[in-house]
C-alpha cells in the first residue's frame, strides 16, 4: 500500500527541523568555504554541504529505499520504493551568505513521481510552512489560504533571477514590461519561501523562470494547498521553463502577461 502522506510529512519536518538548526548554527559560527558553481554569482557554501549530507543519511536511516534527489550532490538511487524526497539544503545560499534572514530548508516527498508531502522552514526566524496533497496548506497550525485578490493590478508579485547573464538579462526585460500592471516586486531571494508568502497571502502571487524542482517541489505543494494555481504556460505544468503561483482570481491575467512578455522563452 502506498505510504500515507502524513506520515511522510512527520519524517520530512523533524529532519528539517534538526538540519535548519544546523544550517543556523554553522551561519552563526561564520560562513566558511564559499566556492561559486555554474557562474560567478552562483554560490556554495559548507553549509549546504553539510546540511543536505545530514538530511541525506537521516533518511536512508528511517527509510533506506527510497530515492533522494538534493541540490549540491545529485541523487541517491532508490530500490523498489514509489518515494523520491527531493531537498534544497539552503534555499537562498546568497542571503545565507550575506547574513540576510531569508532561507530556508526545503525537503519534499514524491510518490510515483507526485509531491504529496512538503515542508519549508527559514531557520533563523522559525516559520515553518507544510502541507499534504489533499490536507491543506499550514504555518504554525493556522491554514493558508492566500490572499484571494482578484485584481492584478493590486498584485504584489515576487520573482527572482538566475544565476545565467544572458538569462538574467532576459528575466529583467520581463520584469521591465510586467510592473506597469502590478501593485509591485519584490525579490526576496527564496524562491521556496516566495512560494510559502504566497500561500499565506504575504505576496500575492509568484513567477520564475530556470527553477530548478528542489527549488519549488515543497513550496508549490505548500501554495497549491492553499488554493492558488501553481502551473507553468500554455497549459504546461510547473518546471523549468515557469513556476506560476498565483490565486485563481488573478492567475489568468498573469498568466496571459507572461505569455505576452515570452516570460517561458529566452535562455
Ligand atoms: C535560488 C533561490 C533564488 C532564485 C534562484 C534559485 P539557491 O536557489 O531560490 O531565489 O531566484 O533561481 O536558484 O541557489 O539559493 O538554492
Amino acid at each position: 500500500e502506498p505510504p500515507d502522506p502524513a506520515q511522510l510529512l512527520d519524517l520530512a519536518v523533524a529532519t528539517v527541523r534538526a538540519a535548519a538548526e544546523l544550517a543556523r548554527s554553522m551561519r552563526a559560527e561564520g560562513v566558511r568555504s564559499v566556492r561559486t558553481k555554474s557562474t560567478e554569482t552562483d554560490v556554495v557554501t559548507a553549509a549546504d554541504h553539510a546540511v543536505e549530507r545530514y538530511v541525506i543519511a537521516q533518511l536512508r536511516e528511517r527509510r533506506p529505499y527510497d530515492a533522494v534527489v538534493g541540490e549540491e550532490s545529485g541523487s541517491v538511487n532508490g530500490s523498489g520504493s514509489p518515494v523520491r524526497w527531493i531537498l534544497d539544503p539552503i534555499d537562498g545560499t546568497v542571503n545565507y551568505l550575506y547574513g540576510l534572514p531569508v532561507y530556508a530548508v526545503s525537503l519534499a516527498a514524491e510518490v510515483d513521481g507526485v509531491v504529496v508531502a512538503g515542508v519549508v522552514r527559514n531557520p533563523v526566524t522559525g516559520d515553518e510552512w507544510t502541507a499534504t496533497r489533499g490536507g491543506g496548506a499550514f504555518r504554525d497550525g493556522r491554514r493558508l489560504t492566500g490572499s484571494g485578490i482578484t485584481d492584478l493590478g493590486q498584485a504584489l508579485l515576487g520573482t527572482g533571477f538566475g544565476y545565467d547573464a544572458a538569462r538574467r538579462r532576459h528575466q529583467a526585460e520581463v520584469l521591465t514590461r510586467l510592473i506597469p500592471y502590478v501593485r509591485d516586486i519584490r525579490r526576496m531571494g527564496a524562491a521556496s519561501i516566495d512560494l510559502c508568502l504566497a500561500a499565506e497571502g504575504a505576496l500575492d502571487a509568484v513567477y520564475e523562470k530556470g527553477l530548478n524542482v528542489w527549488d519549488h517541489a515543497a513550496g508549490g505543494l505548500v501554495a497549491e494547498e492553499a488554493g492558488l494555481g501553481v502551473t507553468g504556460l500554455a497549459g504546461a505544468g510547473p518546471g523549468p521553463d515557469m513556476v506560476l503561483a498565483a490565486p485563481k482570481g488573478i492567475h489568468r491575467a498573469l498568466h496571459d502577461r507572461l505569455v505576452e512578455f515570452d516570460a517561458a522563452g529566452g535562455p
